[in-house]
Protein backbone atom coordinates (compact mmCIF):
# COMPACT_ATOMS: atom_id res chain seq x y z
CA UNK A 1 0.00 0.00 0.00
CA UNK A 2 1.02 3.58 -0.96
CA UNK A 3 1.97 6.09 1.79
CA UNK A 4 -0.80 8.25 -0.16
CA UNK A 5 -3.25 5.44 0.82
CA UNK A 6 -2.57 4.10 3.82
CA UNK A 7 -3.00 7.82 5.16
CA UNK A 8 -6.21 8.33 3.24
CA UNK A 9 -7.51 5.32 4.76
CA UNK A 10 -7.42 6.58 8.36
CA UNK A 11 -8.23 10.20 8.05
CA UNK A 12 -9.24 11.10 4.08
CA UNK A 13 -8.21 15.08 4.07
CA UNK A 14 -5.51 17.31 2.15
CA UNK A 15 -3.80 18.83 5.41
CA UNK A 16 -2.97 14.71 6.76
CA UNK A 17 -1.50 14.10 3.63
CA UNK A 18 0.79 17.42 4.11
CA UNK A 19 1.49 16.71 7.50
CA UNK A 20 2.50 12.64 6.13
CA UNK A 21 4.57 13.89 3.61
CA UNK A 22 6.58 16.28 5.80
CA UNK A 23 6.88 14.07 8.93
CA UNK A 24 8.06 10.88 6.66
CA UNK A 25 10.53 14.17 4.64
CA UNK A 26 11.67 14.98 8.20
CA UNK A 27 12.43 11.42 9.87
CA UNK A 28 14.64 10.58 7.06
CA UNK A 29 16.58 13.50 6.63
CA UNK A 30 19.76 13.47 8.35
CA UNK A 31 19.78 15.16 10.72
CA UNK A 32 16.42 13.81 11.79
CA UNK A 33 13.80 17.22 12.12
CA UNK A 34 10.20 18.00 12.68
CA UNK A 35 8.55 21.32 11.54
CA UNK A 36 7.36 22.83 15.05
CA UNK A 37 4.38 24.21 13.59
CA UNK A 38 2.83 20.59 14.14
CA UNK A 39 3.19 20.65 18.17
CA UNK A 40 0.23 23.34 17.72
CA UNK A 41 -2.99 20.34 17.85
CA UNK A 42 -5.60 20.51 20.33
CA UNK A 43 -3.69 18.83 22.91
CA UNK A 44 -0.34 20.84 21.72
CA UNK A 45 -1.94 24.42 22.29
CA UNK A 46 -3.71 23.34 25.60
CA UNK A 47 -0.17 22.48 26.72
CA UNK A 48 1.67 25.58 25.27
CA UNK A 49 -0.92 27.76 27.20
CA UNK A 50 0.24 25.45 30.48
CA UNK A 51 3.96 26.43 29.76
CA UNK A 52 3.08 29.74 29.59
CA UNK A 53 1.66 29.96 33.15
CA UNK A 54 5.30 28.04 34.21
CA UNK A 55 7.55 29.86 36.98
CA UNK A 56 10.50 29.54 34.64
CA UNK A 57 9.10 30.43 31.65
CA UNK A 58 9.61 34.34 31.97
CA UNK A 59 9.19 35.14 28.64
CA UNK A 60 4.99 35.63 28.76
CA UNK A 61 5.65 37.05 32.05
CA UNK A 62 7.94 39.65 30.79
CA UNK A 63 5.76 40.39 27.46
CA UNK A 64 2.52 40.85 29.29
CA UNK A 65 4.05 43.22 31.63
CA UNK A 66 5.47 45.21 28.71
CA UNK A 67 2.14 45.50 27.28
CA UNK A 68 0.44 46.23 30.29
CA UNK A 69 2.72 48.98 30.69
CA UNK A 70 2.76 50.46 26.89
CA UNK A 71 -0.34 49.53 25.72
CA UNK A 72 -1.44 52.97 24.92
CA UNK A 73 1.39 53.61 23.26
CA UNK A 74 0.77 50.56 21.16
CA UNK A 75 -2.38 51.69 20.76
CA UNK A 76 -1.83 55.55 19.58
CA UNK A 77 -0.10 53.80 16.52
CA UNK A 78 -3.12 52.08 15.23
CA UNK A 79 -4.82 53.68 12.57
CA UNK A 80 -8.88 54.65 12.88
CA UNK A 81 -10.98 51.43 12.42
CA UNK A 82 -8.00 49.30 11.70
CA UNK A 83 -8.49 45.25 11.55
CA UNK A 84 -5.11 44.08 13.80
CA UNK A 85 -4.51 41.12 12.27
CA UNK A 86 -2.42 38.68 14.80
CA UNK A 87 0.25 36.00 13.70
CA UNK A 88 0.35 32.48 16.16
CA UNK A 89 -2.70 33.99 17.87
CA UNK A 90 -3.17 30.83 20.51
CA UNK A 91 -5.26 31.89 22.95
CA UNK A 92 -5.37 36.03 22.32
CA UNK A 93 -4.28 36.66 26.04
CA UNK A 94 -1.59 39.45 24.89
CA UNK A 95 -4.03 40.82 22.19
CA UNK A 96 -7.22 41.38 24.74
CA UNK A 97 -5.02 43.81 26.64
CA UNK A 98 -3.84 45.61 23.11
CA UNK A 99 -7.86 45.53 22.13
CA UNK A 100 -9.09 47.20 25.45
CA UNK A 101 -6.69 49.97 25.10
CA UNK A 102 -7.47 50.47 21.41
CA UNK A 103 -10.00 52.28 20.40
CA UNK A 104 -9.47 52.47 16.98
CA UNK A 105 -9.48 49.07 16.08
CA UNK A 106 -12.90 47.54 15.07
CA UNK A 107 -11.86 44.38 13.91
CA UNK A 108 -9.26 41.37 15.20
CA UNK A 109 -7.84 39.08 12.88
CA UNK A 110 -6.87 36.11 15.01
CA UNK A 111 -4.85 33.78 12.88
CA UNK A 112 -3.50 30.23 13.99
CA UNK A 113 -2.99 26.54 12.68
CA UNK A 114 -4.30 24.96 15.28
CA UNK A 115 -8.01 25.24 14.00
CA UNK A 116 -10.20 23.89 16.83
CA UNK A 117 -8.53 25.94 19.89
CA UNK A 118 -8.66 28.83 17.54
CA UNK A 119 -12.53 28.59 17.13
CA UNK A 120 -12.69 28.17 20.86
CA UNK A 121 -10.89 31.08 21.57
CA UNK A 122 -13.19 33.04 19.28
CA UNK A 123 -16.25 31.82 20.94
CA UNK A 124 -14.98 33.60 23.87
CA UNK A 125 -13.23 36.51 22.41
CA UNK A 126 -16.82 37.64 21.14
CA UNK A 127 -18.35 37.45 24.14
CA UNK A 128 -15.48 39.48 26.06
CA UNK A 129 -15.75 41.91 23.52
CA UNK A 130 -19.47 42.19 21.83
CA UNK A 131 -18.59 45.76 19.85
CA UNK A 132 -15.31 43.69 18.26
CA UNK A 133 -15.73 41.86 14.20
CA UNK A 134 -13.88 38.60 15.53
CA UNK A 135 -12.90 36.82 12.04
CA UNK A 136 -10.54 33.87 13.19
CA UNK A 137 -8.46 32.47 9.98
CA UNK A 138 -7.04 28.88 10.03
CA UNK A 139 -3.87 28.98 8.24
CA UNK A 140 -0.50 28.17 7.44
CA UNK A 141 1.50 32.05 8.09
CA UNK A 142 4.50 30.17 6.35
CA UNK A 143 2.57 30.98 3.18
CA UNK A 144 0.65 33.93 2.14
CA UNK A 145 -2.40 34.38 3.54
CA UNK A 146 -5.76 35.62 2.46
CA UNK A 147 -7.47 38.53 5.18
CA UNK A 148 -11.09 38.07 5.64
CA UNK A 149 -12.89 39.61 2.90
CA UNK A 150 -15.22 41.83 5.41
CA UNK A 151 -12.18 43.58 6.50
CA UNK A 152 -10.79 44.31 3.05
CA UNK A 153 -11.67 48.17 3.29
CA UNK A 154 -10.12 48.55 6.43
CA UNK A 155 -6.97 49.84 7.13
CA UNK A 156 -4.72 47.27 8.55
CA UNK A 157 -1.81 46.85 11.74
CA UNK A 158 -0.51 43.36 12.92
CA UNK A 159 0.68 41.81 15.83
CA UNK A 160 3.07 38.78 16.19
CA UNK A 161 3.72 38.39 19.87
CA UNK A 162 4.99 35.13 21.86
CA UNK A 163 8.95 35.88 20.04
CA UNK A 164 6.74 32.95 17.34
CA UNK A 165 9.59 35.25 15.05
CA UNK A 166 12.12 33.06 17.04
CA UNK A 167 10.98 29.50 15.36
CA UNK A 168 11.89 30.62 12.32
CA UNK A 169 15.82 30.67 11.40
CA UNK A 170 16.76 34.10 10.61
CA UNK A 171 16.37 34.29 7.01
CA UNK A 172 13.00 32.74 6.93
CA UNK A 173 11.73 35.11 9.76
CA UNK A 174 12.74 37.55 7.10
CA UNK A 175 10.66 35.81 4.26
CA UNK A 176 7.89 36.04 6.92
CA UNK A 177 8.71 40.13 7.65
CA UNK A 178 8.28 40.64 4.12
CA UNK A 179 5.22 38.30 3.96
CA UNK A 180 3.47 40.32 6.28
CA UNK A 181 4.26 43.65 4.71
CA UNK A 182 2.83 42.42 1.19
CA UNK A 183 -0.52 41.46 4.10
CA UNK A 184 -0.63 44.38 6.24
CA UNK A 185 0.09 47.06 2.75
CA UNK A 186 2.10 50.19 2.75
CA UNK A 187 2.29 52.10 5.91
CA UNK A 188 1.16 49.69 8.29
CA UNK A 189 2.43 49.24 11.83
CA UNK A 190 3.82 45.73 13.13
CA UNK A 191 4.17 44.74 16.89
CA UNK A 192 6.22 42.16 17.27
CA UNK A 193 7.38 40.49 20.76
CA UNK A 194 10.81 39.22 20.61
CA UNK A 195 12.88 37.11 23.20
CA UNK A 196 16.40 38.71 24.10
CA UNK A 197 19.88 36.92 24.35
CA UNK A 198 20.17 36.33 28.14
CA UNK A 199 22.65 34.30 30.97
CA UNK A 200 21.98 30.83 29.43
CA UNK A 201 21.03 29.26 32.32
CA UNK A 202 17.87 31.41 32.45
CA UNK A 203 17.20 30.21 29.06
CA UNK A 204 17.93 26.68 29.72
CA UNK A 205 15.30 26.66 32.88
CA UNK A 206 13.01 28.06 30.80
CA UNK A 207 12.71 25.54 28.28
CA UNK A 208 13.67 22.60 31.02
CA UNK A 209 10.62 22.98 33.74
CA UNK A 210 10.69 20.78 36.87
CA UNK A 211 7.04 20.10 36.04
CA UNK A 212 8.50 18.33 33.03
CA UNK A 213 5.27 20.71 30.83
CA UNK A 214 7.92 21.36 27.57
CA UNK A 215 8.80 17.56 28.25
CA UNK A 216 5.27 16.69 27.65
CA UNK A 217 4.88 19.32 24.67
CA UNK A 218 7.47 18.21 22.68
CA UNK A 219 6.26 14.68 23.21
CA UNK A 220 3.00 15.49 22.12
CA UNK A 221 4.75 15.95 18.59
CA UNK A 222 5.31 12.14 18.31
CA UNK A 223 1.44 11.55 20.20
CA UNK A 224 -0.22 13.67 17.87
CA UNK A 225 1.66 11.55 14.76
CA UNK A 226 0.66 8.18 16.21
CA UNK A 227 -2.72 9.41 16.62
CA UNK A 228 -3.49 11.18 13.46
CA UNK A 229 -1.08 8.89 10.99
CA UNK A 230 -1.09 5.59 13.14
CA UNK A 231 2.21 5.44 13.24
CA UNK A 232 3.78 3.42 16.62
CA UNK A 233 6.45 5.43 18.63
CA UNK A 234 6.85 3.80 22.00
CA UNK A 235 7.08 7.68 24.05
CA UNK A 236 8.66 6.25 27.09
CA UNK A 237 11.79 5.67 24.17
CA UNK A 238 11.82 9.26 24.08
CA UNK A 239 13.45 11.89 25.89
CA UNK A 240 12.98 15.78 25.58
CA UNK A 241 16.41 17.56 25.53
CA UNK A 242 16.75 21.19 25.70
CA UNK A 243 19.85 23.06 25.79
CA UNK A 244 21.29 26.79 24.46
CA UNK A 245 23.48 26.80 21.18
CA UNK A 246 25.30 30.30 21.97
CA UNK A 247 27.11 30.07 18.81
CA UNK A 248 23.86 30.54 16.95
CA UNK A 249 22.20 32.14 19.62
CA UNK A 250 19.21 30.09 19.96
CA UNK A 251 18.12 27.09 22.25
CA UNK A 252 17.24 24.03 20.47
CA UNK A 253 14.81 21.15 21.51
CA UNK A 254 15.16 17.65 20.14
CA UNK A 255 13.30 14.50 21.31
CA UNK A 256 16.33 11.73 21.57
CA UNK A 257 15.46 8.26 21.06
CA UNK A 258 16.78 6.29 24.06
CA UNK A 259 17.84 3.07 22.27
CA UNK A 260 18.22 1.40 18.74
CA UNK A 261 14.25 1.18 17.45
CA UNK A 262 12.30 1.07 14.13
CA UNK A 263 8.99 3.03 14.03
CA UNK A 264 6.59 2.32 11.46
CA UNK A 265 4.64 5.71 9.57
CA UNK A 266 2.17 5.17 7.53
CA UNK A 267 4.30 2.75 5.17
CA UNK A 268 7.60 3.67 6.09
CA UNK A 269 9.82 1.99 8.82
CA UNK A 270 12.21 5.02 10.09
CA UNK A 271 15.40 3.39 11.70
CA UNK A 272 16.53 5.33 15.16
CA UNK A 273 20.26 4.78 16.74
CA UNK A 274 20.52 5.17 20.41
CA UNK A 275 20.72 8.50 21.44
CA UNK A 276 19.56 9.44 17.75
CA UNK A 277 18.00 13.20 18.09
CA UNK A 278 15.27 14.54 16.20
CA UNK A 279 15.23 18.12 15.84
CA UNK A 280 11.70 20.03 16.92
CA UNK A 281 12.54 23.52 17.33
CA UNK A 282 14.68 26.47 17.08
CA UNK A 283 14.00 29.31 19.82
CA UNK A 284 16.50 32.61 18.21
CA UNK A 285 17.46 34.82 20.69
CA UNK A 286 17.90 38.41 19.57
CA UNK A 287 19.04 41.93 20.50
CA UNK A 288 17.10 45.00 20.15
CA UNK A 289 19.79 45.85 17.78
CA UNK A 290 19.96 42.58 15.76
CA UNK A 291 16.18 42.50 15.43
CA UNK A 292 16.01 46.14 14.52
CA UNK A 293 18.63 45.05 11.54
CA UNK A 294 16.30 41.80 10.83
CA UNK A 295 13.42 44.02 10.07
CA UNK A 296 15.22 46.86 8.14
CA UNK A 297 16.66 44.49 5.89
CA UNK A 298 12.93 43.27 5.59
CA UNK A 299 11.16 46.59 4.58
CA UNK A 300 10.05 47.52 8.16
CA UNK A 301 11.52 50.63 9.58
CA UNK A 302 11.69 50.47 13.78
CA UNK A 303 9.55 53.03 15.23
CA UNK A 304 10.22 51.84 18.78
CA UNK A 305 11.08 48.83 21.34
CA UNK A 306 10.65 48.63 24.77
CA UNK A 307 11.68 45.96 27.12
CA UNK A 308 12.03 45.12 30.36
CA UNK A 309 15.53 43.52 29.99
CA UNK A 310 14.42 40.08 29.51
CA UNK A 311 12.11 40.53 26.80
CA UNK A 312 11.16 42.82 23.96
CA UNK A 313 8.29 44.38 22.60
CA UNK A 314 9.07 46.29 18.72
CA UNK A 315 6.69 48.62 16.70
CA UNK A 316 7.75 48.75 13.25
CA UNK A 317 6.08 50.64 9.98
CA UNK A 318 6.34 49.18 6.55
CA UNK A 319 7.41 51.93 4.35
CA UNK A 320 4.45 53.70 1.88
CA UNK A 321 6.33 53.38 -1.76
C1 LIG B 1 4.77 30.25 20.62
S1 LIG B 1 3.03 30.14 20.41
C2 LIG B 1 2.53 31.82 20.75
C3 LIG B 1 1.07 31.95 21.09
C4 LIG B 1 0.63 33.37 21.47
N1 LIG B 1 0.74 34.28 20.34
C5 LIG B 1 1.45 33.89 22.62
O1 LIG B 1 2.15 34.89 22.43
O2 LIG B 1 1.37 33.33 23.72
C6 LIG B 1 2.92 30.00 18.66
C7 LIG B 1 1.50 30.09 18.09
O3 LIG B 1 1.60 30.14 16.66
C8 LIG B 1 0.81 29.11 16.07
N2 LIG B 1 1.56 28.64 14.91
C9 LIG B 1 2.76 27.99 14.89
N3 LIG B 1 3.16 27.78 13.63
C10 LIG B 1 2.20 28.31 12.83
C11 LIG B 1 2.04 28.42 11.41
N4 LIG B 1 2.97 27.94 10.58
N5 LIG B 1 0.94 29.05 10.94
C12 LIG B 1 -0.01 29.55 11.78
N6 LIG B 1 0.07 29.47 13.13
C13 LIG B 1 1.17 28.86 13.65
C14 LIG B 1 0.64 28.06 17.15
O4 LIG B 1 -0.54 27.30 16.97
C15 LIG B 1 0.62 28.90 18.42
O5 LIG B 1 -0.67 29.33 18.74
Amino acid sequence: MSTQTAVRARRPTQQTDAFAADVIAGLSAKPKYLPPKYFYDLAGSALFERITRLPEYYPTRSELGILDKHAPAIASLFPPGCALLEFGAGASTKARIVLRAAASVEAYVPIDISGDFLQQDAARLRRDFPHLAIHPVVADFTTMVEPPLETAAKPRAGFFPGSTIGNFEPHEAAGFLRRAGRILGPGAVFIVGVDLTKAPDILYRAYNDAEGVTAKFNLNLLARINRELGANFDLEAFEHHAFYNAERSRIEMHLASTKRQKVRICDTTIDFRAGETIHTENSYKYSIQSFQALAHGSGWSPLNAWTDGLFSVHALRMAVD
